[in-house]
């Protein structure tokens, strides 16, 4: 296999802050549900977004060399199938909240590096679920990118055995869309999704097997027998994801299981997602994401004994 030049390598690495931010600009004026019914000049989507038609056809066409987008004629755009896919569940939110939010968010790594810790609060004025919770437009942009592609995990909880009745508790288990995809594949269970009151949410996908209740899980957990944590604990450093465990053993039977659906960070250098997701969680809320011994140690603290270890699940039960 031949090599790419390491110029060009650097080069794709250096312009991909402006690529997320276009990519952001581009889900925000809605270009990718303008283009849904075909191709469009750029001049009418311009007039329709009130944007320079210059400064847009710039955009699409950088958008475009990357394969979002096509340039199908000079002037006239169309979807490719990744910014198609910039229209399913959670990819739009997804893209609006790295394009913006989260770009702002990370302007201040050179700062974390130092410090080791969060600087989202010295930036936006208070912690990253304050900051949402004030700001309902963002929190509810939050929860839809959330909820996207639950599938995967759901299939693999699903595949675990489970006895009739059995009481799953998500926590901080957002709109409960995990859940929901849970129960529709093992349809004796039943679920509690617990979690902040603010979570925009739609109660009525939820079914009448499915209760939501709010609180926060540093003051209580509701009981069940078994307790998924689905991307919390990388939220967390170390000393508040034990408490968030200790929280749940201190209300768990001894029979419930655990079940962390997170990335495992690998001991080499291949590329992996979850190594940049870090660094988000470094700057947003001082979280990380966790190698299999970080994992053992953790859950060993929060009163856990994992007993089976994989990238995206994490089985474990009470000590
Ligand atoms: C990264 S999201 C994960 C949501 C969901 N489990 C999923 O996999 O899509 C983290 C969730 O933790 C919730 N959360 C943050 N602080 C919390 C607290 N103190 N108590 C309960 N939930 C909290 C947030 O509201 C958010 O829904």
């Amino acid at each position: 296999m031949s090599e790419r030049p390491a110029e060009a390598v650097l080069w794709d690495f250096l312009r991909g802050a402006t690529m997320t931010r276009a990519l952001g600009v581009a889900v925000d004026l809605g270009i990718p549900e303008r283009l849904a019914a075909g191709p469009q000049s750029v001049h009418d989507l311009a007039r329709e977004t009130a944007v320079d038609a210059d400064a847009l056809h710039r955009l699409l066409r950088a958008l475009a060399s990357d394969g979002v987008f096509a340039e199908e004629e000079p002037g006239v755009f169309r979807n490719s199938t990744t910014s198609e896919t910039l229209r399913a569940e959670g990819w739009h939110d997804f893209a609006h909240l790295f394009g913006d939010l989260f770009f702002r968010a990370v302007a201040d790594l050179d700062r974390a590096v130092h410090s080791g810790r969060a600087t989202f609060a010295d930036s936006f004025g208070s912690d990253f679920w304050s900051w949402l919770a004030a700001h309902a437009d963002e929190r509810a942009s939050f929860d839809r990118a959330m909820a996207g592609g639950k599938d995967r995990t759901a299939d693999r909880l699903a595949e675990l055995d489970w006895h009739d009745d059995e009481v799953v508790v998500d926590v901080g288990g957002g709109s409960g869309a995990l859940l929901v995809e849970l129960l529709r594949r093992r349809p004796t269970l039943r679920g509690i999704v617990f979690d902040l009151p603010e979570t925009e949410r739609d109660e009525s996908m939820l079914g009448d097997r499915i209760q939501f209740e709010a609180g926060s899980f540093f003051e209580r957990v509701p009981a069940g027998d078994a307790y998924v944590l689905s991307a919390i604990l990388h939220d967390w450093d170390d000393e508040n994801a034990v408490a968030i465990l200790r929280g749940i053993r201190s209300t768990a039977p001894s029979h419930a299981r655990l079940f962390v659906t997170e990335s495992v960070i690998p001991l080499d250098n291949e590329p992996n997602g979850a190594k940049w997701l870090d660094l988000l969680m470094l700057v947003l809320a001082s979280g990380r994401e966790r190698t299999e011994a970080e994992w053992t140690a953790l859950l060993e603290l929060g009163g856990f004994r994992a007993e089976r270890i994989e990238d995206g699940l994490i089985e474990a039960r009470c000590l």
